[in-house]
């Protein structure tokens, strides 16, 4: 049908007859000629059509935004350059011009921004946008220069079933009822956690897929209910060598797909280290905010907000220096204190450094009366606060705190213009094994119940459950878990062990797992591995904050797709053949 794509004509082709296809960019009419943009996926190309060429201008009379058109002609120079485009040297002077397809009047425009519902529901019209069309291609480079690296190093890639048994990874399950068995139901993958590890008992010694994960869970910016890993196994292994396998890995795509130097190494943080200084498990190194400890100065306090958790021992007081940030107003003051209220700080106390020379008579605080001399130097001076700065403190329970200052420290952060233009990856390490439920009263596993502890004694592990700390490690970027992996437990009685201290009986552990503990029992190597969320990975490279701008087909946030109108009810007779009887609860009828 053409000769040529739009976005690649170029002088070398002047004098000559090519045809083009595409979308109609944009359009001006003119008395005596008009000027077409036409779009394909690799750019646009201006077409001209002159009022002497009758029937070519009939047609572009006739046309309108995105309509589908063959272009026939010869290219010539442009009179006037457009520095803007690829191709604004050169243009088309049209012979033919053939409608290969209308188009209606659009919902939106193309080139604004139009409103999320709208571009979900209209997705083929969204992704025609150049930039979208950018983003994913960044993603299709980005996995085949995962698929070649790895193909090139002898990794062996083997689907997994989809449909399964469950395999926890934290989130609920999607369930899929069966018609053959009435009543029971295949789980959709949260990932192919155990598939992967029973491929290295059965000898493949380095797996790799590119693969689907199903978690029921709620969503934000940077989950799906259904997205992609990078999912990798290595049998013989320990850390280290995963970690430097994969590090390599990431630092090769970036320089492949967007000519990014990564550090030659990534640095190394302890899951204690990252919580302490930066709040999260996935610290933002971009950011050079860091959390200061200032319990011990606060011990004697009478006031009672600092005072009690500062004499408890899962209590934290927090400080947080944010440089300049005396000129913050009140209203700024107040708007951060809601916003840490999201994460659960009951309150947020401050002390702005108006003159650090003049003590107690240049701070401006509402707390400082409640501090005497040599609490408040203490506090200023572990900051190392400076006239003109602000200290945000905050007090109570450990997890809370830790919580809600990494969350203001990531929000003065961005606010305040502090995001180093950089990349920033680390690996976070030692994670504990266990992390207590308060609502299940239990303990679940901070990884998976399948991630090895660093002790090899189960009666080791038994008195030290709750604070044993895992062979788990995650790869952060610029304050993004983009991969998460872990040693592996390879002996059957350990795997028991861990599934007890989760609270999960013998009867249970051989109902959900006991395949995995049979084949535990034939000859298990040594082995561990690591996921990679291929869509955060691609948002990053992006450039872009979400990963549905990576995704082609995604779901909204509350896990919708608005172009085929899913989930949706389904037919009487299908559900009865899938032996299957819909009653809402009455919650679900509202
Ligand atoms: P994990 O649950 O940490 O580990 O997942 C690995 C990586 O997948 C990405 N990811 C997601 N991306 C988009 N939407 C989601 N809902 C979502 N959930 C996770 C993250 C994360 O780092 N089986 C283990 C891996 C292993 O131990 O080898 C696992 O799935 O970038
Ligand atoms: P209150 O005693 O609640 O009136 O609080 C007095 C000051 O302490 C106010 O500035 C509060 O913002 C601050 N404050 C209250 N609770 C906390 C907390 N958990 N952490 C830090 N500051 C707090």
């Amino acid at each position: 049908m053409r000769t040529h794509y739009c976005g690649l004509i170029d002088e070398a082709l002047v004098g000559q007859t090519v045809t083009l296809c595409g979308w109609v960019n944009t359009l001006r009419l003119q008395s005596h000629v008009a000027f077409v943009d036409l779009r394909d996926h690799e750019g646009i190309a201006q077409v001209v059509v002159e009022r002497e060429n009758a029937a070519a201008f009939a047609v572009a009379g006739e046309i309108g935004n995105e309509y589908c058109l063959r272009v026939t002609g010869t290219i010539r120079k442009r009179l006037s350059v457009n520095d803007k485009l690829r191709t604004g040297t050169v243009e088309l002077l049209a012979d033919n011009v053939e409608i290969l397809n209308a188009a209606k009047d659009l919902p939106f425009a193309l080139h604004e921004n139009p409103n999320e519902d709208m571009r979900m529901t209209y997705r083929y019209l969204d992704l025609r946008r150049p930039e979208m069309q950018r983003m994913m291609r960044t993603r299709i480079k980005l996995v085949q220069a995962l698929r070649r690296y790895l193909d090139a190093r002898g990794f062996q890639d083997i689907e997994t079933p989809i449909l399964t048994k469950a395999t926890p990874e934290g989130a609920r399950d999607y369930l899929v009822p069966s018609r053959v068995h009435p009543g029971q139901f295949y789980a959709l993958p949260q990932s192919p956690q155990l598939f992967k590890q029973i491929l290295m008992m059965a000898g493949f010694d380095r797996y790799y897929q590119i693969a689907r994960c199903f978690r029921d869970e709620d969503l934000r910016a940077d989950r799906q209910p259904e997205f992609t890993q990078l999912d990798l196994e290595f049998a013989f292994v320990e850390e280290k060598d995963v970690q430097d396998f994969v590090e390599e890995l990431i630092r090769h795509v970036f320089k492949e797909v967007q000519n990014v130097e990564l550090d030659a190494s990534f640095p190394r943080m302890t899951w204690a280290e990252a919580m302490r200084r930066f709040g999260s498990d996935k610290p933002d190194l971009r950011i050079a905010l860091e959390l200061v400890d200032v319990a011990e100065a606060l011990k004697h306090v009478e006031f009672k907000v600092f005072a009690e958790p500062a004499n408890d021992p899962a209590g934290r007081i927090a400080a947080l220096r944010l440089p300049d940030g005396a000129v913050l107003s009140r209203k700024d003051i107040d708007l951060l204190t809601e916003y840490v209220a999201k994460y659960g700080a009951k309150g947020l106390a401050w002390i702005k450094v108006e003159d650090l020379a003049k003590g107690r008579d240049g701070i401006n605080s509402p707390v400082a009366k409640f501090l005497d001399d040599a609490a408040l130097e203490a506090v200023l001076k572990a900051t190392g606060a400076q006239s003109g700065d602000i200290v945000f403190l905050g007090a109570g329970k450990w997890k809370a705190v830790t919580d809600f200052m990494g969350a203001l420290r990531l929000k003065v952060g961005k606010d305040r213009g502090l995001v180093e233009n950089s990349w920033k990856p680390l690996w976070v390490t030692d994670f504990p094994m266990f992390e207590y439920d308060e609502e299940e009263k239990r303990f679940v596993a901070l990884h998976h119940p399948f991630t090895a502890p660093k002790v090899d004694d189960i009666d080791d592990l038994r008195a030290n459950a709750a604070s044993a700390v895992s062979r788990g490690y995650d790869m952060v970027l610029n304050g993004n878990e983009i991969g998460g992996g872990s040693i592996r437990i390879h002996r059957p009685d350990m795997q028991s062990t861990v599934f007890d201290l989760l609270g999960i009986t013998p009867e249970e552990a051989e109902l959900k797992f006991g395949f995995l503990l049979k084949a535990l029992k034939f000859g298990a190597p040594p082995h561990g591995g690591l996921a990679f969320g291929i869509d955060r990975i691609a948002a990053l490279m992006a450039g872009t904050e979400s990963i549905r701008d990576v995704i082609a087909f995604p779901k909204t946030t509350s896990a919708q797709d608005l172009m085929t109108d899913a989930p949706s009810v389904v037919s009487e007779p299908q559900l009865k053949e899938l032996h299957v009887r819909v009653a809402l609860t009455e919650k679900a009828q509202g």
